[in-house]
């Protein structure tokens, strides 16, 4: 396992428009990035990944590249950012970027060129097909941005596929030469020195070659954790349009490409249907990818059903591959406001979400700002920009009040993420700035610290680290599991709810230490935990 630094890494996800921005333009930037890569260290994460920073026109904001070389102005430079893979590695932290395979932006020279003709050089480049006899599209897909996944195309008078956007055209990965354009992308990105990649949608990158439609989702089918229920695509069972079987010999293929570089990650997002198990089956048998993640926790309540449920999806198919956590990302509410918790102080929501994900079987992708114990920002509809959150409005609000920007500083401008005199791309969230950086460094019990507190512990604790985990019985409110690595053991237990609790210690626990440094509202007395609301306890035996 020596070189195997992404198992039970620490990863820190940075959403670059939002980060902080130098040259006052009101948006992130690369060279922001690096200003506050000391940040980032301080945390003792592992490794950074940094959400797309290349050509783009912006519609899906970087998740439609144009240019997979180039780096958008907008963010900076090539140089730039081979400046701050340096400064990171000078800081002892891998670099993971994104990588957007599945589809690219409908101004890429690629798309142009394939929707001119029927025999074009790109032709099959992009996923094509002619319309049913009555002109409507080929099948049943859905979109996940709303409506069919296909829009018409005037010149070829053919559909084309879109899992989003339509301006982001599915690439056709059946295609011999765009796998060989994506691996010539890869080696590009690897011989500049980053670690690896973390491959968006990567359940969506294959589709059923006889476009059969997706059945509906019956009556009783648990609800997909990667949609909400208010977006169309929550009614189909998406077992043609996207999550092939076929999806793991390319994931497979691409493994054994990035084999060549050592010790480098492939990170897959996996979705889907039942996205815990897709990611646990993506991450299998140590040909697949090093690490995957799922959204069983990012889109849940946290609720204790959800918890053992995700964790018990993922042991049940996941052999020795990898799992990574998360409780934030770019794309969803952030949990202090997704936890519906009516009781006082949120920064104890961040506490458990933080005490739980860094304790899990698997690697843990935090989202910038999490440290912080940020809240989701509230955005009026007229501020929205995120199409997403527009479509679904009012019904289902996540992506741009979790892309705010960064507060830095408390008596800032801007909260210090930006200078300009403008506006920034989306506004900074008045009630983040109680909880910017500058003011949480001042207090040794804040948020900020209990994270650092917390990843130093991990590091030092290799049964939280790369021990197994198994799920204990336990009454419905209360979440607890057993960590075990050789003789190391560490029991874990949470009280996702927001009552006072009371649980005792099963016996064969009796003789492990309660770790109080670590623990949170919680108190133990003769093997009885009384734990407030969202309250969390860890146990040990050495
Ligand atoms: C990314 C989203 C993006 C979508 C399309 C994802 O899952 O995380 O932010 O909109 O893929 O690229």
């Amino acid at each position: 396992m020596a070189n195997e630094w992404w198992r039970g890494c620490v990863i820190y996800q940075i959403y670059p428009r939002s980060f902080c921005d130098t040259n006052a333009d009101g948006i992130g930037d690369l060279g922001g990035i690096i200003s506050k890569l000391e940040h980032v260290a301080s945390l003792g994460v592992d490794a950074i990944w940094i959400s797309p920073f290349f050509m783009s026109p912006m519609k899906d904001f970087g998740y439609d590249v144009s240019d997979y070389y180039q780096v958008d102005p907008m963010f900076g430079s090539i140089e730039d950012f081979q400046e701050l893979v340096k400064h990171a590695k000078n800081l002892g932290l891998k670099v993971l970027i994104d990588q957007v395979w599945g589809h690219t932006s409908d101004q890429h020279r690629w798309f142009k060129e394939s929707r001119m003709s029927l025999d074009n050089s790109k032709a099959d480049w992009y996923v094509w097909q002619d319309p049913k006899a009555d002109g409507t599209p080929p099948n049943n897909w859905l979109s996940y941005f709303g409506g069919p996944a296909w829009t018409w195309d005037a010149r070829r008078e053919q559909y084309y596929l879109h899992h989003f956007l339509k301006e982001q055209p599915s690439l056709n990965i059946w295609c011999d030469e765009v796998r060989e354009e994506i691996k010539k992308i890869t080696s590009y990105w690897l011989d500049l020195g980053v670690d690896g990649f973390r491959l968006d949608a990567s359940h969506a990158h294959l589709y059923d070659k006889q476009f059969r439609d997706n059945p509906p989702r019956k009556e009783g089918d648990p609800p997909p954790s990667d949609v909400p229920a208010s977006n169309p695509m929550a009614r189909q069972r998406r077992l043609h349009s996207m999550c092939v079987p076929e999806n793991l010999d390319w994931i497979q293929e691409i493994r054994e490409f990035v084999n060549k570089w050592p010790d480098r990650c492939l990170l897959g997002e996996a979705g889907g249907d039942d996205s815990e198990k897709i990611a646990a089956s993506y991450v299998q048998t140590g040909k697949r990818f090093h690490l995957a993640y799922s959204f069983g926790l990012v889109g849940s309540e946290m609720s204790r059903n959800d918890i053992t449920g995700a964790i018990a999806s993922v042991e049940d198919v996941i052999d020795d591959g990898w799992i990574c956590w998360s409780t934030n990302n770019h794309d969803f509410k952030r949990v202090v406001s997704r936890v519906n918790s009516h009781y006082g102080d949120p920064d104890n929501i961040a506490r458990f979400a933080m005490a739980l994900g860094l304790s899990l079987r698997g690697s843990f992708c935090m989202y910038q700002g999490e440290e912080l114990g940020l809240k989701q920002a509230e955005v009026a509809f007229d501020d929205l920009v995120d199409p997403y959150d527009i479509m679904l409005y009012p019904e289902h609000v996540g992506r741009d009040g979790c892309r705010t920007p960064m507060p830095w500083l408390a008596h800032a401008p801007h909260a210090g993420f930006s200078t300009t005199t403008g506006k920034t791309w989306l506004p900074v969230y008045d009630e983040h700035v109680s909880h910017a950086v500058d003011r949480q460094e001042k207090n040794e019990k804040s948020v900020l610290n209990d994270y650092r507190r917390f990843i130093e512990w991990r590091k030092s604790c290799d049964a939280l680290r790369i021990g197994d985990i198994e799920l204990i019985d336990s009454p419905d409110t209360i979440a607890a599991y057993l960590r075990t690595y050789e003789d190391e053991a560490v029991l874990c237990i949470f009280n996702a709810n927001e009552n006072e609790e009371s649980w005792e210690v099963p016996k064969e626990y009796e003789e492990f230490s309660f770790i109080e440094k670590i623990s949170h509202n919680a108190l133990v007395n003769n093997g009885k935990i009384k734990f407030e609301p969202y309250g969390y306890a860890f146990f040990t035996r050495k």
